[in-house]
């Protein structure tokens, strides 16, 4: 099968590496150009050659992931038969582009959104392709969870083809129905908040509120370095669309959270969020 996977940042790269790594499934990574999908796929090589190295990988099924991992453009992705979009958090991002791939795109052919918490339904306006989330975690080549989400008018058999595919993946799928940040967002990205707000009211250090989160309650890494991990930009863009469609000031943003995105500490990708990256 053919796949387009639009957008090579952190969770593009890495969806477009779990189809690459898949039997039977070739990737079209595209981007708003090919200097940052090349960006994207050779942050990807570098981590796989990381593991070649460790010997956890051989150089042969490494060089096999690479040849299936193709660079391309939006305007190219017309022969794909599954199109997994993974661009910016933001509908004003995500809307052309869809209208876009809806004129390329062959017909038939599923357009998929990895969206951690904006409305399918809102996604799919007007366009003759139907349109389904398929929600990855990161880092993708490792989290096991696809979020399987249906719009309004998404069908059924799209929503059982995208299913079966995330299964193909060696994923297991949960399926959603549409609301603010569905199942995992929903319960996972307002605990992050909450440690930022128990940073800013100085309860405790950054270091001391994941240690305590870690030994605490078993969990692999803090809310804190989750955050950094997830980047503080798509924690507030979580944050503020809970807030906006449910109305609830529970989900208000933490005004630290808001500091740090405004001043560009986004977490790992830009080397610095709650803790430093080399
Ligand atoms: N790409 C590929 N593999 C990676 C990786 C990456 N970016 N990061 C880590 N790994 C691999 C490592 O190679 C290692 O593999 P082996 O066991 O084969 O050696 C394994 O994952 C464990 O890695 P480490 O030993 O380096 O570190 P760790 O044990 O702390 O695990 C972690 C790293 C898997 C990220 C772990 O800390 C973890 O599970 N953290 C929580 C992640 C999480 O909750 N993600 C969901 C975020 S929410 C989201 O993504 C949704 C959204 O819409 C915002």
């Amino acid at each position: 099968m053919l796949v387009g996977v639009v957008g090579a940042g952190t969770m593009g790269a890495g969806i477009a590496q779990v189809f690459a790594q898949a039997d039977g499934y070739t990737v079209k990574l595209a981007d708003i150009n090919l200097e940052f999908a090349t960006k994207g796929r050779d942050r990807q090589l570098a981590g796989l050659d990381k593991q070649v190295a460790k010997g956890k990988l051989s150089q042969e099924e490494r060089d096999a992931i690479a040849a299936d991992l193709i660079l391309s453009e939006v305007k190219d992705l017309g022969d794909c038969d599954l199109v997994v979009e993974a661009v910016l958090e933001t509908m004003a991002i995500k809307r052309p582009l869809f209208e876009q791939l809806d004129a390329v795109v062959k017909e038939g052919a599923i357009l998929a959104s990895n969206t951690s918490s904006l409305s399918i339904t809102e996604i799919a306006k007007g366009l003759t392709h139907d349109v389904v989330g398929m929600h990855f975690f990161n880092p993708a080549p490792v989290m096991k969870l696809v979020e399987v989400i249906a719009g309004q008018n998404t069908k059924p058999e799209t929503v059982e083809a995208v299913t079966e595919i995330a299964k193909a993946l060696g994923k297991t799928p949960v399926r959603v129905e549409e609301a603010a940040g569905f199942v995992v967002n929903r319960l996972l990205v307002p605990m992050i908040n909450e440690g930022v707000e128990v940073l800013g009211a100085g309860t405790a250090s950054a270091e001391d509120i994941d240690e305590a989160m870690k030994l605490g309650a078993n969990h692999p890494i803090g809310p804190l370095a989750l955050g950094d991990l997830i980047g503080l930009d798509v924690c507030l863009a979580i944050m503020e669309v809970l807030l906006s469609e449910t109305g609830d000031p529970k989900y208000r943003p933490a005004p630290l959270l808001k500091k740090y995105v405004r001043a560009g500490w986004l977490g790992r990708k830009t080397g610095r969020g709650f803790f430093t990256y080399a």
